[in-house]
């Protein structure tokens, strides 16, 4: 058990008849008492104990803000609509970092940084090509940003401007690893970045080897925008933590990938639309939605540790959803997930369960032709940057993160020889 020196562990433990208090030691083993509440006493009084950290303050941050109940987002400030109105990824990029908006001389040299440094060390792009068969996307992106840290020339300089060097390479090179290997895994030779377009057009560019539609473009340069922050999520924590060792940027990143991964998180973009595959028409959403809440499973796409109302990030995916569902001319999916929201809200919204960035996002990404499993590589792509903000402003005043954990297991225990064990 760790020695708790400056207080001591108190358990409130519920039996089935009565509650106790126990000081310092720990609940009888007998399976009918359950943990309800702990705390370790302190002089100044108990440390919470909240699972999943929810509701835990572990940062001072001046980057993002989000008002949960009243469904609001703000990067520095700046309202996340008036971003996705009107400004660009890269713009949104530079304000995440520096914590302002840039004039135009800044923005000039910020966006010429980013372009000079897309391409891939060539031993990078010759590990793309030897991958294994059927790689999960996210665990190619991980071997990438860790494999292209080795060239990278700027990988022994810790000063400001040289991190801000290595920060700005990770995000420029990520949209670049993500076509590569796509390209690559379907046997098409890759495509060089283009430097005369931004960010969000020359993915879609490397990607499907054609200058993309301007429209189209814009849709997606505004979904970087939405993915590109969110305070401190999963994802983001991981890099933080991480970077709190004082490890360095490339590890950073390296984590977050890891935890963006997960189908809780980054990974339910992709997994809605398999959900709407699997629902097939609209006629089918409610019994589909009313069987899997009934079975206690999830509905991807839908609540959020934060946002106890509408996620703001998925109506203006939802409206881009729509408008691209009409533009080819297919509204199966948009008919299916407007059902499903219907239905969801109806049975769960009072419990504070709607739409997140997840769900209609993955509807835009399909009519811009990104294959699904890629869903979640281009949201790390856009949310590269937000973790870069975070790990720079944490560490600039560090500590690193090390929480505790109430020892729950046994006092004590003899050592029993293993002859006599049985
Ligand atoms: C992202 O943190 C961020 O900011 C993340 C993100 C970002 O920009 O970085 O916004 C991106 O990760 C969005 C979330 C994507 N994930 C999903 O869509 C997966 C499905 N959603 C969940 O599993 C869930 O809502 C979480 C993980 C997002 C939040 O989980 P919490 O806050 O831990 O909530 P919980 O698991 O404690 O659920 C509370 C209740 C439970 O019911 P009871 O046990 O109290 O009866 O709500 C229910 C849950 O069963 N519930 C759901 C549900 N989400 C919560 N029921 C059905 N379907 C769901 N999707």
């Amino acid at each position: 058990m760790e020695k708790v020196t400056s207080g001591f562990v108190f358990l409130t433990v519920k039996c089935k008849t009565q509650n106790l208090k126990y000081g310092y030691s720990i609940p009888p083993q007998n399976s009918h008492w359950e943990m309800i509440s702990m705390g370790v006493l302190k002089e100044e009084g108990p440390i919470p104990y909240s699972k999943g950290l929810e509701g835990i303050i572990a940062a001072l941050s001046a980057i993002s803000a989000i008002d949960g109940m009243k469904g609001k987002l703000v990067y520095r400030g700046i309202p996340i609509e008036m971003l996705a109105k009107y400004s660009t990824y890269e713009e949104t990029a530079y304000l995440l970092l520096y914590g302002e908006l840039p004039t135009k001389n800044d923005l000039d040299d910020f966006s010429a940084q980013m372009r000079e440094l897309r391409y891939l060390p060539p031993k990078v792009e010759e590990c793309l090509k030897e991958l294994p068969p059927n790689p999960h996307p996210m665990d190619v992106l991980k071997v990438a940003v860790a494999h292209a840290a080795l060239y990278d020339p700027d990988r022994l300089r810790c000063c400001r401007e040289g991190v801000m060097r290595k920060v700005l390479r990770i995000i420029a090179q990520i949209p670049t690893m993500i076509a590569y290997y796509h390209r690559t895994r379907i046997g098409e030779d890759v495509v060089p970045p283009d430097p005369d377009l931004n960010h969000a057009a020359n993915f879609l560019y490397m990607l499907h080897g054609k200058k993309p539609d301007e429209e189209e473009a814009r849709i997606f340069d505004v979904a970087l925008i939405l993915h590109a922050e969110h305070g401190l999520n999963a994802s983001t924590f991981a890099a933080m933590v991480t970077a709190s060792t004082l490890s360095d940027i490339n590890s950073a990143i390296v984590s977050a990938i890891g935890a963006l991964k997960g189908p809780l998180h980054g990974g339910a973009n992709e997994r809605v639309l398999k959900m709407l595959d699997e629902i097939g028409s609209p006629d089918k959403a409610e019994e589909y939605v009313l069987n899997a809440l009934k079975e206690k499973r999830r509905v991807m796409g839908f609540g959020h540790r934060v946002y106890k109302t509408y996620d703001p990030r998925a109506r203006i995916l939802k409206q881009y959803a729509e408008y691209l569902s009409d533009k080819y001319n297919d509204r199966r999916y948009i008919e299916i997930g407007k059902k499903i929201e219907e239905v969801m809200i109806r049975e769960l919204g009072k419990k504070g369960i709607f739409p997140n960035v997840d769900f209609y996002s993955g509807i835009v990404y399909h009519f811009l032709g990104i294959p699904r499993d890629l869903f979640t590589p281009v949201f790390a792509m856009a949310r590269s940057v937000g973790w870069a903000a975070h790990v720079c402003e944490y560490t600039a005043n560090n500590r690193i993160f090390r929480p505790r954990a109430y020892y729950i297991g046994p006092e004590y225990v003899e050592y029993v020889p293993i002859e006599k064990r049985r």
